[in-house]
C-alpha cells in the first residue's frame, strides 16, 4: 500500500506556499512570494500581505499538483498553518484548506508552523529521532524545543525575550543599508567581511537559561554604525555584517549545544529562515561535533516558510493516526507552541 498523499498550505506571513508529500517523500513544493510588496516598507504588510495569498491561493495549489503529477482527487489528507502566524494571512490559508477539504471529502489538519519548521526535516535526513532538541529562529520566533513527540509532545524550554533573530536581522541590515529581507543579504555581504572586528554583545549568554535577546545586540549595531558615520569615515559594512552575525550564531548555537547537554539529548535539529545563514550553520556542525550532537539542518530552501513543511507534518500525523481537526477549527495568531493540532 502507498503511503498517504498530503497537500500543505502555509500562509502564516509572506509566502503563500502549497507542498506535496507522500509518506516521507517530497513531490511537490510550490511557492509565491510578496515579499517585493514589502520591501519599500521594510516589513511585512499584513493587509498586503493577505491580499497576495487570496491571489495567489489558488494559482499555487494548482501549480503544486502539476508539479506532483497528481489530481486533487488523489490527495488523501490536507494540512494547513492554524497558527501562529498573521491573523489575516492564516485566514486566507485556513479559510481555502476548508475549502478544498469539504469539498474533496478529506480529513482537515490545522497544524503548528513551528512544529511544521521541526517536521520538514524528516524529507531530507528520514525520521526524527525522538528525544531532540530543536532550535527554531524565523522572523518571528526565536526558542529552543524540547521535542519527545513531534505529534504530541513539543515542550518549549526558552524562547526570545525581546526581538526575534530574523527581525535581528532585517533591523541590522536596514541600518546597513542592505534591502529586505536583510538575512540573505548579510550573509552575502558578511563572507567578505571579519568576524573578529568588533565585538558586539551577546545578550544573556551565560545566563543558564534556554532564553534570548538580541534587542541589545541590535541597539550596540546601531549605535557602532552611527559613530562611525560621525567621524565621516565609510562603514565597513562587511565587517560590521560579519561581527553582526557572528554573534547571533554564537548565540544560538552555544545555546542549543547547552540544551542538549542539560536533557540528555543528542539530537539538534535547526529550522526556521535564519537555518539558511551559512555561519549559523557551520558553527552549528562545528560545536555539535565537538559535543558529540548530532546535528540535522534542512537545505536552505526548506528553511524559509514554505508549504512542504506543513505537508510533512501533515503526513507524520497521519501516519500516526492522530485525529483531523473539526472543520469548525479557528485560525490562531497565537497559537502556543505546545498545541501541535488545532482543536
Ligand atoms: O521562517 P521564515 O521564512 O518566516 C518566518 O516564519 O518568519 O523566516 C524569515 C526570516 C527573515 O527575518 C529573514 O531575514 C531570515 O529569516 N533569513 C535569514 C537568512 N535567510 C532568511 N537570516 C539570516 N541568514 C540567512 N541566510
Ligand atoms: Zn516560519
Amino acid at each position: 500500500m502507498t503511503a498517504p498523499l498530503v497537500l500543505g498550505i502555509e500562509t502564516s506571513c509572506d509566502e503563500t506556499g502549497v507542498g506535496l508529500v507522500r509518506g516521507q517523500e517530497l513531490l511537490a513544493d510550490a511557492v509565491a512570494s510578496s515579499v517585493d510588496e514589502h520591501a519599500r516598507f521594510g516589513g511585512v504588510v499584513p493587509e498586503v500581505a493577505s491580499r497576495a495569498h487570496l491571489e495567489a491561493m489558488v494559482p499555487t495549489v494548482d501549480r503544486a499538483l502539476s508539479q506532483a503529477g497528481v489530481r486533487l482527487a488523489d490527495v488523501d489528507a490536507i494540512a494547513v498553518t492554524a497558527g501562529p502566524g498573521l491573523a489575516g494571512a492564516l485566514l486566507v490559508g485556513v479559510c481555502a484548506a476548508k475549502a478544498y477539504a469539504l469539498g474533496t471529502g478529506k480529513p482537515l489538519y490545522g497544524v503548528n508552523h513551528l512544529a511544521a519548521h521541526v517536521a520538514v526535516d524528516q524529507l531530507e535526513h528520514g525520521p526524527l529521532p525522538a528525544p531532540a532538541i530543536a532550535l527554531l529562529v524565523s522572523g518571528g520566533h526565536s526558542s529552543l524545543l524540547l521535542v519527545p513527540d513531534l505529534a504530541e509532545d513539543v515542550v518549549p524550554l526558552g524562547a526570545t525575550i525581546d526581538d526575534a533573530a530574523g527581525e535581528a536581522f532585517d533591523k541590522v541590515a536596514r541600518v546597513l543599508g542592505l534591502p529586505f529581507p536583510g538575512g540573505p543579504h548579510i550573509d552575502r555581504a558578511a563572507a567578505a567581511g571579519d568576524r573578529d572586528h568588533i565585538a558586539f554583545p551577546r545578550g544573556k549568554y551565560a545566563d543558564g537559561t534556554s532564553d534570548f535577546s538580541f534587542s541589545g545586540l541590535k541597539t550596540a549595531v546601531a549605535r557602532w554604525v552611527e559613530a562611525r558615520e560621525a567621524t565621516g569615515e565609510p562603514v565597513p559594512v562587511a565587517d560590521v555584517a560579519a561581527s553582526f552575525q557572528e554573534a547571533v550564531a554564537d548565540v544560538l548555537t552555544r545555546k542549543a549545544v547547552a540544551a542538549c547537554r542539560a536533557n540528555g539529548v543528542d539530537h539538534l535539529v535547526i529550522g526556521g529562515g535564519v537555518a539558511a545563514n551559512s555561519r549559523l550553520r557551520a558553527l552549528a556542525a562545528d560545536r555539535c561535533a565537538a559535543a558529540g550532537v548530532q546535528l540535522r539542518v534542512p537545505r536552505p530552501g526548506l528553511c524559509t516558510d514554505n508549504g512542504a513543511m506543513v505537508a510533512a507534518l501533515g503526513a507524520e500525523l497521519v501516519a500516526r493516526g492522530v485525529a483531523p481537526s473539526a472543520l469548525d477549527f479557528a485560525a490562531d495568531s497565537s497559537l502556543p507552541v505546545t498545541q501541535v493540532v488545532a482543536a
